[in-house]
């Protein structure tokens, strides 16, 4: 079994469902809510641990419920919580989220303690027998770096889903292996528009060439996957599906994709793998109670082939 260290981040999610998310100064009446596990950190871990991945978590809570109650869920998965570390300095993260009927949502972050994780803590996460290590851009962007390094050092290769969107210097990130931004977190990156797959193409090779990274995976959401490097260039398709929350969709995709790369060393089996956990994630309400298991997955995925 794959074992997959992710460094990242935890956060409560508070999500609401709503006809349409206000306007400026229009108050809404909700039809409901739930407090649910997320974060982009502990989403992916989840994901990859459901699909049957060996999971350490090193991220940071708050010294409080949320906290207490995030690490239950990790470990109540079998995720490894030695490396998920308590501080006094900031609250857990929080994440109210709001989605609207036809689908669409809106996420608020409150990064709290995921700021908290501390470079100099970075080698004594590598506990052993590590095959890949997982990170996205929710928790510090020194401590992203310097976990590359580490990894480098160890000959770990690293995958970076770049979200949420923001300048990142993709250039210095070490031992990169896969380099996955959705479409905005591109625009973010490169400055380049991704709305045609010519210009999407485009993005992808600048951030191959800039990042040195093997593969570029831009997660386009309901039209799939843009795959470049390693001799792919090619969009894979999504999975059409009733899509009625896509929060976390992304997260299971790069959790998933990294998984099935490390089970089979096939990229494209890894990309499809990740569009159809991705595509179930979206059939569900909320982030760690969408994401699929790995029967589910096999199971759709067959179904999709015949
Ligand atoms: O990608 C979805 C996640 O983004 C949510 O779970 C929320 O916590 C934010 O981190």
């Amino acid at each position: 079994m794959p074992k997959i260290l992710v460094i990242g981040s935890i956060n409560m999610d508070m999500v609401a469902r709503i006809d349409h998310i206000p306007k400026q100064g229009e108050s809404v009446i909700g039809e409901g809510y739930s407090f649910n596990p997320g974060g982009k950190g502990a989403n992916a871990a989840v994901a990859a641990r459901r699909l049957g991945g060996e999971i350490v978590f090193a991220g940071c809570v708050g010294d409080d419920d949320y906290g207490k109650a995030l690490r239950k869920v990790l470990t109540d998965e079998g995720i490894d919580d030695s490396c998920l570390q308590v501080t006094q300095e900031a609250p857990s993260g929080y994440a109210p989220i709001l989605v609207q009927k036809d689908g669409q949502n809106g996420i608020v972050v409150f990064p709290g303690a995921n700021m908290c994780i501390k470079e100099e803590d970075i080698p004594s996460m590598f506990v052993n027998g590590v095959d890949a290590v997982m990170m996205q851009l929710e928790i510090p962007k020194n401590v992203v770096l310097a976990a590359s390094r580490e990894a480098e050092k160890r000959g770990i290769p690293v995958v970076l889903d770049a979200g949420p969107a923001q300048a990142f210097p993709v250039e210095d990130v070490k031992s990169l292996l896969v380099l996955s931004p959705n479409e905005t977190e591109t625009e973010a990156l490169t400055g380049m528009p991704v709305e045609t797959i010519e210009q999407t193409r485009a993005a992808a090779q600048v951030l191959l060439e800039r990042s040195h990274a093997k593969f570029v995976v831009i997660k386009m959401g309901a039209r799939g996957a843009y795959l470049l490097g390693g001799g792919y260039d090619e969009m894979v398709p999504a999975f059409k599906v009733q899509a009625v929350d896509p929060t976390a969709a992304g997260d299971t995709f790069t959790g998933a994709m990294t998984l099935e790369y490390l089970r089979s060393g096939d990229m494209k089996k890894a990309v499809v793998y990740g569009c159809g956990a991705g595509a179930l994630a979206a059939t569900k309400m909320g982030a760690q109670p969408s994401l699929p298991t790995r029967a589910e997955v096999e199971q759709f995925l067959a179904e999709r082939s015949k």
